[in-house]
């Protein structure tokens, strides 16, 4: 079991940091997978293998956003910011700027 996730002594965090760090590595660990089975399924010539590996895939981006939510519920400023990018259409650049004015 790792401990990397804090980088202050872990008594002097509350219980809200303790749970929000280990949120954002599980966040992290879900991103690292969706790369591994990315780059497994660009490889894999077995059709049902691929299948099983884009099915498990699918899971970790519901994991992913299950993840991500969680955090942005307990951070209205992230959650302003990315209400300005995400799912919008544009340059993504200016979408950016946008959301960093929502969060001001
Ligand atoms: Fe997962």
């Amino acid at each position: 079991m790792s401990f990397d996730q804090y980088h202050e002594p872990v008594n002097e965090l509350s219980d809200e940091t303790r749970t929000f760090a280990r949120m954002i590595v599980s966040l992290t660990e879900e991103a690292e997978a969706i790369n591994w089975y990315e780059q497994r399924i660009s490889v894999e010539k077995n059709k049902d293998a691929k299948a099983i590996m884009e099915n498990a895939q699918q899971e970790e981006f519901k994991h992913f956003g299950m993840d991500l939510e969680f955090l942005l519920r307990q951070k209205p400023v992230w959650q302003a910011t990315l209400k300005e990018i995400l799912f919008k259409k544009g340059d993504i650049v200016n979408l950016g700027k946008k959301g960093e004015d929502a969060a001001e």
